[in-house]
């Protein structure tokens, strides 16, 4: 059984995939690390500090015996332009720290890049892996440079990291922690609250999205595939569904009364530098990718959960 470390364990997508991998490999083969130590459902060692203290990061993977990490810390998209120099500091310092203690320790890493790594002068529809990368965000700059780092320790080191760019990712577990694509998940939480809702980009405005469980399912399936299927060392091009922010708001009117106004605010201008649809045929190819939720399934689920939840 793997001895994994997930990082930045409670933000929206490590609160749910602890859980997915505590069942599938053991509960106590499963170590949470973040700076912010949130109230959670599941039970998992836990351990809080941050992701630049090398020392402190190496002292962990000593005393859990970790061989594979999961790197989630990140500062995301609309946060990390209120501060550059600790979105570069966090994002940039923390995946070397994870990489060079992949050399040292021979760990297996998974790191998630995303669509932000893309940018105006990328092909917005059906965006091939293979592309123009010039983003213009802090955020998608640190994307860019994180893949091709990822990159560089395969190629130097051996390391095994694998990647894959994530659309913007829809769940009702834990909230969103800053992104671009907030405003999806945002519009399902008011319809639950029979509020109404301001959202921040234009209606017309359409992004890659895709919904939690496929999410976690990708990422268990590109790690669990055999070495020789991981042909692409940056990062892999990933997605399921893309829709406006209309659409998506007509789709939760089929189930709840929602009533939308767009004002768009500078976070317009980052969804509007990323791509609408994304090709991911080579993670189809290389290790077997396909999602399962499409805006109306997932949709009903969103809101049977919160409904639950709320
Ligand atoms: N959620 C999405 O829609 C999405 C889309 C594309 C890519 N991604 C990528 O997936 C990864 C995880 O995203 P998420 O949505 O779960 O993020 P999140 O913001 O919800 O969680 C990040 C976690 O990192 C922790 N953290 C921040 N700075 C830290 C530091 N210095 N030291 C230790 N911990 C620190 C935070 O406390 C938080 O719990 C990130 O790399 C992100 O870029 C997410």
């Amino acid at each position: 059984m793997p001895k994994i470390l997930v990082t930045g364990a409670f933000g929206q997508i490590g609160s749910e995939l602890i859980p997915a991998l505590q069942a599938k490999h053991g509960a106590n083969n499963v170590v949470a690390f973040d700076m912010a130590v949130k109230p959670n459902s599941f039970d998992v060692a836990t351990e809080q500090g941050s992701i630049v203290d090398l020392g402190k990061l190496k002292e962990i993977i000593v005393k859990h015996n970790i061989d594979t990490v999961y790197h989630l810390v990140s500062i995301l998209s609309a946060k990390g332009e209120r501060d550059p120099n600790l979105t570069w500091q966090v994002n940039m310092d923390g995946l070397r720290n994870i990489l060079n203690l992949a050399v040292e320790y021979k760990l297996k890493v998974f790191w998630p890049s995303s669509i932000a790594a893309f940018g105006p002068t990328t092909p917005r529809d059906l965006t091939p892996q293979h592309t123009v990368l010039e983003p213009t965000t802090i955020y998608g700059i640190t994307k860019m440079v994180g893949e091709a780092l990822c990159h560089y320790y395969y190629l130097k080191f051996g390391v095994d990291v694998r990647s894959m760019r994530f659309p913007g990712l829809i769940s009702w577990k834990t909230e969103p922690g800053g992104g671009t694509t907030d405003y999806a998940v945002a519009m399902f939480y008011e319809a639950v609250k029979g509020s109404d809702y301001t959202c921040f980009v234009h209606k017309d405005t359409i992004l890659p999205m895709m919904y939690m469980d496929d999410a976690i399912r990708a990422m268990i399936m590109l790690m669990d595939a055999p070495v020789e299927k991981i042909a692409i060392r940056t990062s892999y091009n990933l997605t399921a569904i893309s829709f406006s922010a209309e659409e998506l708001a007509i789709e939760i009117n089929k189930h709840l009364p929602l009533a939308v106004k767009y004002e768009p605010d500078f976070r317009q201008r980052i969804a509007d530098s990323w791509p609408q649809s994304i090709d991911d045929s080579a993670a189809r190819a290389d290790w077997g990718w396909h999602h399962e939720f499409d805006l109306q399934k997932m949709a009903t689920v969103m809101i049977e959960k919160l409904k639950e939840k709320l």
